[in-house]
């Protein structure tokens, strides 16, 4: 059987096979050069059409995640950060966590890049194949509410529920509504050891009873965040104010309100 490069191609199309598709001639190129045996040839094919999903899955379920902007874990300056343990946070970039539904708190004062790591952490998740959401608490508690309000709280909580991992960022600028409170523990109770939830906030678990404004919710939310849980507490200056310090405009970073001790 003899194929024109045209019969093929709509072959190829048909069977969705578009990454062998569009190389083709420089894939059996490389299988010519590289004295391939058939066997081999076709497995190279296999690798790279399989390259092209995983890519593209990667680029879709990053859409989807809805991360603020993208900075990876290399992107990260452990020497600016001694607080933190990078081996612990290599061996939480393997998702081994996420695999098993436990929670991970990343806690600490304003700027010392908790934000950057959960999207961090975020994309080595997707990169493992996860699914994931990120979402600040207060539009996760404005969400919430509103599907309350318009009786739409299962299909939102189902929304929240869906990704192995969800990210709330932000946990503790703002303080929850009584109503918001309990619809955030709804949705602990729903996630809790099916999927992961990682939380940054810059107060420490301690005063998270004045976060939820309800002590009682707050133990709750924590019985179940900390049953299977990391909590990492990074210390230290506001990596934003690194160059306004090294420059001597201010001194050190200003302490935050609450900062975990
Ligand atoms: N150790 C670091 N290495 C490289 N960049 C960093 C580091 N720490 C922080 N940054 C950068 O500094 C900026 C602030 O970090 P980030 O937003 O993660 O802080 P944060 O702890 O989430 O602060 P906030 O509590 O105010 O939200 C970001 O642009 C981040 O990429
Ligand atoms: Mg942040």
């Amino acid at each position: 059987m003899s194929l024109d490069a045209q019969a093929l191609s709509e072959r190829l199309t048909r069977l969705h096979l578009t990454a062998i598709r569009d190389q083709l001639d420089s894939l059996l190129d490389e299988a010519v050069r590289r004295e391939l045996n058939l066997r081999d040839a076709v497995a190279l094919l296999c690798e790279r059409e399989l390259d092209r999903r995983n890519e593209r899955r990667i680029t879709m379920a990053t859409k989807i995640a809805h991360f603020p902007y993208l900075r990876d874990l290399d992107g990260f300056d452990f020497a600016a950060q001694p607080s933190l343990d990078k081996k612990q946070v290599r061996e939480l970039a393997a998702c081994r966590w996420v695999a098993n539904g436990d929670a991970l708190l990343l806690l600490g004062p304003p700027g010392v890049g908790k934000t950057h790591l959960a999207i961090g952490l975020g994309l080595a998740a997707i990169g493992e194949g996860y699914s994931v959401l990120f979402v600040t608490a207060p539009a996760l508690a404005a969400s919430l509410a509103k599907a309350h309000a318009e009786s739409r709280l299962e299909e939102r909580l189902g929304f929240f529920t869906k990704p192995k991992l969800l990210i709330v960022d932000e946990l503790g600028y703002l303080p929850f509504e009584p109503n918001a409170a309990h619809l955030f523990f709804q949705l602990v109770s729903r996630r809790y050891e099916r999927g992961s939830l990682l939380i940054t906030s810059n107060r420490s678990v301690g005063e998270w009873g004045t976060v939820f404004g309800d002590s009682v919710v707050a133990t709750a939310i924590l019985d179940r965040l900390l049953h299977h849980s990391q909590v990492i507490t990074i210390r230290g200056d506001s990596y934003r104010l690194r160059e306004k310090r090294r420059s001597g405009l201010i001194k050190s970073a200003p302490l935050a309100q609450g900062e975990p001790a």
